[in-house]
């Protein structure tokens, strides 16, 4: 398995490219199963999560082509030859299960795995199902698998969700865009890779209005068409690198960056003392004055602070002034970048889902583990800003949701470098 090998060498200096967003492209290629016609999508990441929904979207019958070094996916899925996501396909990657409300959609029936648990917690399909049942579907878990039918097609409803969960309303969504009659979703997730969702389910011919607010109202439509949609901006990938100045110092350009993707991200960095500017080009990030001050952080769904940034921000926090309290509220072990952080001389006490972290002068160097995907890129942050050499080992972590981070690091002065595993 590859490493890699950061050593803390100052300010970093420069500009980052952002790359179009893996939460909107994995819900997106899923969108392609609710046409026969095809779909096109442009500014698409590079990552080993988008090889996986590929893999999954062929294992059912449909064309996936990966042109432009993969910046481009042109979709087709005329004719599919399953409406079954297999367990060994979903277990590695829960949003897999975006699958779910298409086939049901537009085959009335799907047969999905359950995704299991992953490292950040139990992750059930509750919210899913009940949305879905809502819509008219009969669903039942039989051997691991959700098998779902909707023989007379799906009916829309007003349905009331219980958590604003992402995924489930990614999926009602798209469910409800081929239903007989119209469908209010109430308490949905208003993430804004649910708003580029549904501007691609728009130029498919659905009729959608309200993304982006927690009421989300779809009118039925016998078919869709293609369409061709360039993915939004990754606003976790643009909220980790806004942290490489502020955790090295110097001032770092994050191109394709917009302040409306990262709203209380930015809010929070510059209680802390870290300035965020709008470029023509995209955002500009720099310490105010010296030391970044010990802000608390509470995630919640969208527009509130995001999960996806709790591990990195908390790498931040272990070289602030002062004591900071962060609150996991939307995953149940969502700290385990923690200990690693620990074992670089930073200084954190977990008690279920508060972390407490009491900034340290610097952290030292050490070999570390990564152990998801956010957490691996916080500790190479740590990394960064350490004295001497950290070595984050289990990188296959990071190859999920970062494309090219040496290179962007190396990019604004990092002293990064991937070493080959075995
Ligand atoms: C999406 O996951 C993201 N993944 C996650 O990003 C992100 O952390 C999460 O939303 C929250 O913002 C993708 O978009 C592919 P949820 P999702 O349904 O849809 C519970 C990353 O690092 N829940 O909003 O799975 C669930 O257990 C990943 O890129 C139920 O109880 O998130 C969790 O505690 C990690 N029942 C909470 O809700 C359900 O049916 C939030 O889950 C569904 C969810």
């Amino acid at each position: 398995m590859d490493s890699i090998l950061v050593t803390g060498n100052g300010p970093l200096n420069g500009q980052i490219p952002i790359a179009g967003a893996k939460n909107a492209c994995l819900t997106l290629m899923p969108a392609t199963l609710l046409s026969e016609e095809p779909l096109t999508l442009t500014n698409a990441p590079r990552l080993s999560d988008i090889k996986t929904m590929t893999a999954l979207l062929q294992s059912l019958g449909a064309e996936v082509s990966s042109l432009q070094d993969g910046q481009v996916i042109a979709m087709s899925s005329h004719n599919l030859t399953s409406q079954t996501a297999d367990y060994d396909i979903v277990r590695k990657m829960r949003a897999s299960n975006l699958v779910l409300g298409p086939l049901l959609a537009r085959f009335g029936q799907a047969v999905v795995s359950l995704p299991g648990g992953c490292a950040i917690g139990a992750r059930p399909m509750d919210l899913h199902v009940e949305g879905l049942e809502a819509l008219g579907a009969e669903i039942e878990l039989k051997d691991g698998y959700l098998h779902a039918r909707a023989p007379g097609g799906l009916k829309g409803a007003v349905h009331e969700m219980r958590f604003a969960s992402v995924g489930a309303t990614e999926n009602i969504v798209m469910a409800a865009t081929l239903a007989k009659g119209t469908t209010v979703l109430k308490n949905a997730a208003r993430e804004p890779e649910i708003v580029d969702l549904v501007e691609c389910l728009r130029k498919m011919g659905a009729q959608i209005s309200g993304e982006g607010s927690s009421t989300i109202e779809i009118q039925g439509v016998d078919r869709l068409h293609g369409a061709t949609h360039q993915v939004v901006t990754d606003r976790i990938e643009l909220g980790t690198y806004m942290l490489a100045p502020a955790i090295c110092g110097g001032e770092v350009e994050l191109l394709g960056g917009r302040m409306a993707l990262v709203e209380s991200f930015a809010a929070k960095l510059d209680a802390a003392g870290v300035s965020v500017a709008e470029t023509q080009n995209g955002l500009k990030v720099a310490r105010k004055n010296g030391r970044v001050q010990a802000v608390d952080v509470v995630t919640e769904p969208f527009p509130g602070f995001p999960t996806d940034l709790q591990a990195q921000m908390m790498a931040l926090m272990c070289t602030a002034e002062g004591t900071s309290v962060l609150e996991e509220r939307i995953f149940e072990n969502r700290f385990m970048h923690a200990p690693e952080l620990v074992r670089m001389g930073a200084n954190i006490e977990v008690h279920g889902g508060t972390a407490t972290v009491t900034g340290v002068e610097a952290l030292k160097g050490a070999p570390v583990m990564a152990t998801d995907l956010r957490a691996s890129v916080s500790l190479i942050l740590a990394g960064l800003a350490a004295e001497g050499e950290t070595t984050v080992s289990r990188v296959y972590h990071l190859d999920r949701g970062y494309e090219h981070v040496v290179r962007k690091l190396e990019g604004v002065g990092a002293k990064i470098e991937r070493i080959k595993g075995e």
